[in-house]
């Protein structure tokens, strides 16, 4: 990276403590992510910014605190170089919209976006300037807490949703007030963590590395992402913050990232614990030499640097390629400039919980929500028509509806289950039925005699808002077990029964879907939450959420995702069969292999229809495109949205290639009867792979195409592709 002369002359100009001051960079006194190494109070880093030692703080917010401590920085620091303010704003700051997973569900670009951009708007109202925002990691396995944190278990949906992340953080120009850098994170596999278990060791093959995990990071690069975090994992037997080979040669070689890396919350010391370096000042040299510019909470760089670099053990320009990409950050975030354009008074008071994002907030939670089962059309409710049971520990609860990350929100802001329903049908009466994790007879018995004077019970059930997240893996992905047995009690009752799943990760619920006549997930929905339930419920709004992750029937099927290979053994029965019969094929012997809802699946109040794929010609070459068509109908009785998927299967090709990938989606609203064409264009980029010598490119040959409203009800056709001879 060539740096301006502004930050070539201010490295001339610092100090080697003060250059390792702008490397370090420390969380603020209002919220701990993560173990600490020190005790904080509000004025306690005043000494430290004055004398050059912090770079920036995160996870504060607030223009007049902000703005008092980048006074310190800016009026009483030797060269008054401004601070970056850093956050974890992941689903919104004080307007919360749903986890990023239950957003994914979505599949809506152009809403994703704007939900970023409302977030971005918030944060830079209140003096943030630095999201720590995408995740980009994909988590296949669901006993991992921080699936809640991503956009899902397939690479290109993924990828999509981070870079339209991306693009609604930074805005069109990041150098707008109301816009902020994105940090794509955690490079890399972060999500590939052994058993699910977070911060665990990850093993992968390069192929599968490059296949499924760093897709969604490219993108989001691409997308014009300015910064990167490294991953807590050791990665192929190398910590990811001291690791040469991601952060080189394909973040910095490969893919040409220019920006800045920043570890995560103490990651290079931690490398000590991991057993590759053997003390703080290794650690400091590993990781600065494998690229890691940003010292985040392990305060390494700041004590090791000056006697490194005295000692010749790590090289001045090293030193300062770090230091300059911290300056560079800060220009073009406009710091120099003014270093109190982010934070701002009157915007905090127009911008913060504005009309306008709660109406957003809403819209987002209502196109988050999957309808997974709606027997014998128990779902919409006709409001007024019938008597309502709403039961469960998550129906009358405001605090976890905010779901994971959301620190920075009110624990009483979001609207409630029964709000929610109340607002629509004031007689709707309540039982909290038992706690999350435990019950009593009391609350039993309360349930069952609401239960028993009601037409239909709803029950809101599932995970509260810290059983998913950061340091939240579960080795049982079910609903906790007394919140089964409330299920299994009320259906003693007789009454058709709703679920409403709250969930940070796709969860066993084969028993769930036995007693239940309709399923809902509601993921965690934030501020709107009850409301955008209550309009799917009563059916003012058509739910048209598709699973952005597998739902397996049971734990033991973990990890799982729709993008198989086929095997050489490919189970061909219909688990009708005798168990004996096929035994020697791919398969386990108490669980089918498919799973409970597939990747892509969710229902609607209306039917859709779809006809065979029709493509514009049988074979393509480099350079040329089919095109793929299809008439999708509404054959329901109200207007509905449904997301057509393309999916691509290579036939046969150097390595095993899997069933089906999606390439391609489109969001369609139709009104009742309509029919629309679509049409989807397929070209060589889409066939390309990475081969058997881990190049990436396309090998001739046939291939599937595959359309469908989920990644198992699928319609296809074949074609070809030729070499340019
Ligand atoms: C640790 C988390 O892994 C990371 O995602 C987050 O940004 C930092 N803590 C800062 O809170």
């Amino acid at each position: 990276m060539q740096f301006s002369e502004r930050v070539r002359s201010l490295i001339s100009q610092l100090t080697l403590e003060e250059k390792a001051g702008q490397l370090n960079f420390l969380v603020g006194d209002l919220f701990m992510t993560g173990p600490t190494m020190k005790t904080t109070a509000s004025n306690k880093f005043d000494d430290q910014i004055k004398s050059g030692e912090i770079t920036g703080l995160f996870n504060i917010y607030g223009t007049e605190y902000i703005h008092r401590l980048q006074r310190l920085a800016v009026e009483e620091s030797r060269l008054g170089i401004p601070l970056l303010i850093g956050a974890d704003v992941i689903h919104g700051l004080k307007t919360v919209f749903p986890i990023p997973l239950g957003e994914s569900a979505s599949w809506n670009l152009d809403l994703i976006k704007k939900t970023a951009r409302a977030a971005a708007d918030e944060s830079t109202a209140v003096g943030i300037n630095f999201n720590f925002a995408p995740m980009c990691d994909i988590g296949l396995d669901a006993r991992w807490g921080r699936v809640a944190e991503g956009a899902g278990e397939d690479p290109f949906l993924a990828g999509e949703i981070s870079a339209a992340r991306v693009k609604g953080f930074q805005g069109e120009h990041l150098m707008d007030e109301d816009s902020l850098a994105a940090c794509v994170k955690h490079i890399a596999a972060y999500g590939g963590a052994e058993a699910g278990r977070d911060y665990n060791t990850v093993h992968l093959s390069e192929l599968k590395l490059r296949q499924t995990y760093l897709p969604a990071y490219k993108k989001a690069l691409e997308a014009g992402a300015v910064t990167v975090m490294s991953s807590f994992n050791d990665l192929n037997g190398v910590p990811c913050t001291a690791n040469e080979f991601i952060l080189k040669k394909i973040l910095r070689d490969e893919w040409g990232f220019e920006g800045l890396i920043v570890s995560d919350w103490a990651s290079i010391s931690e490398t000590i614990a991991h057993g590759t370096s053997k003390d703080m000042e290794d650690a400091t040299v590993q990781c600065l030499k494998a690229g890691t510019d940003l010292d985040m909470m392990a305060e390494a760089y700041l004590t090791c640097i000056p006697q490194l670099v005295n000692s010749g053990k790590l090289s001045p320009e090293t030193l300062d390629h770090a230091v300059g990409q911290v300056l560079h950050l800060k220009e073009i975030l406009g710091l120099f400039d003014d270093p109190y354009r982010y934070g701002n008074l009157d915007r905090e008071k127009s911008t913060l919980k504005s009309e306008e994002y709660i109406n957003l907030a809403r819209q987002a939670a209502e196109e988050s929500i999957v309808l997974l089962k709606n027997e014998n059309q128990t779902l919409p409710l006709q409001a007024g028509k019938q008597k309502i049971a709403l039961v469960g520990p998550l129906a009358n609860n405001s605090m976890d509806m905010n779901g994971t990350w959301s620190f920075f929100a009110e624990p009483n802001d979001p609207v409630t289950f029964l709000q929610g329903f109340q607002s629509k049908q004031p007689e709707v009466e309540y039982a909290q039925g038992c706690e999350l994790y435990e019950s009593t007879e009391k609350h039993f018995a309360e349930a069952i005699n609401l239960a028993e004077k009601s037409d239909i019970v709803v029950l809101a059930l599932g995970e509260s808002a810290v059983m998913n997240g950061e340091a939240a893996s579960r080795s049982e992905i079910g609903l906790p077990e007394n919140q089964l047995d409330l299920i299994k009690t009320l259906k003693k009752v007789g009454k058709p029964i709703v679920a409403l799943i709250s969930a940070g990760r796709p969860l066993a619920l084969t028993e769930v879907e036995e007693l239940c006549d309709a399923i809902l997930i509601t993921w965690s929905l934030g501020t709107e939450a009850g409301n955008a339930v209550a309009n799917l419920i009563f059916g003012e709004v058509n739910p048209s959420g598709k699973l952005p992750v597998t739902f397996p029937r049971s734990v033991g099927q973990v990890p799982m995702h729709y993008q198989l290979t086929n095997t050489g053994r490919p189970y061909e029965g219909d688990y009708s069969e005798p168990r004996s019969e096929r035994i020697y094929q791919s398969k386990y012997r108490d669980v089918q292999n498919s799973p409970l809802y597939p990747f892509g699946y969710g229902l609607s109040y209306t039917t859709f229809d779809m006809s065979k794929p029709e493509l514009s010609k049988e074979a393509l070459k480099p350079g040329e495109s089919i095109t793929l068509k299809t008439t999708v109908k509404n054959t329901g009785e109200r207007e509905g949205t449904t997301v057509v998927q393309l999916y691509l299967r290579d036939l046969v090709a150097s390595v095993t290639r899997p069933v089906k990938e999606l390439k391609a989606f489109q969001r369609v609203k139709l009104n009742a009867g309509e029919s629309r064409s679509i049409l989807f264009k397929i070209d060589v980029e889409m066939l390309k792979f990475y081969r058997r010598d881990l190049s990436y490119g396309f090998e001739a040959g046939d291939f599937k195409a595959m359309i469908g409203m989920d990644s198992e009800q699928l319609l296809e056709t074949t074609f070809s592709l030729f070499d340019e001879g």
